[in-house]
């Protein structure tokens, strides 16, 4: 597995992560938990006048680029968060829940000790070669719904 390094200050909670030859990365972040977006202007405007609420379900966002493969924006939102069937920009497909799975204080999937309850995430990013064919267009549009859909030419797996 390989062992990444963040080039980013910790206070942009972004960071630059690099996979071993087979494509696989660890890191370690804070448990996502759902946020609201800013309503302090049009959008909350808006919000108010089609009676919706603010809130978009727990996630991680992810930029996944390679040489040859088409750049892939996406998140991994969190099975069980109760706005996963209402978020605020429609950004949650199915394919993009997975299990943040709890652990108690322990021996870490890394080796080290963690003292308190953590959680795990398992996720397998497919990219598409840049010379591939397009996917078929999602019905339901957006930017994070192009991320496992398709059928790309010789995927190469990403873990995370
Ligand atoms: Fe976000």
């Amino acid at each position: 597995m390989a062992t990444t390094t963040c080039r980013s200050p910790a206070s942009t909670s972004r960071g630059v992560l690099r996979t071993d030859v087979e494509g696989r990365l660890r890191f370690r972040t804070i448990l996502p938990v759902a946020y609201p977006v800013p309503t302090d202007g049009p959008v909350g405007q808006m919000l108010v006048a089609s009676g919706r609420h603010p809130w978009r379900p727990a996630h991680v966002h992810f930029r996944i680029q390679a040489p040859g493969y088409k750049t892939l924006i996406t998140h991994v939102f969190r099975a069980g968060d109760p706005y996963l069937d209402s978020d605020v920009v429609f950004g949650v497909r199915a394919s993009l829940v997975a299990d943040y799975v709890p652990h108690a204080s322990g021996a870490g999937p890394h080796g080290r000790e963690i003292a308190g309850r953590y959680h795990t995430l398992h996720f397998d990013f497919v990219l598409a070669r840049s010379d591939a064919a397009p996917a078929s267009s999602d019905p339901a549009g957006g930017s994070a719904g192009a991320t496992t859909g398709g059928a790309p030419s010789a995927p190469r797996p990403v873990r995370a």
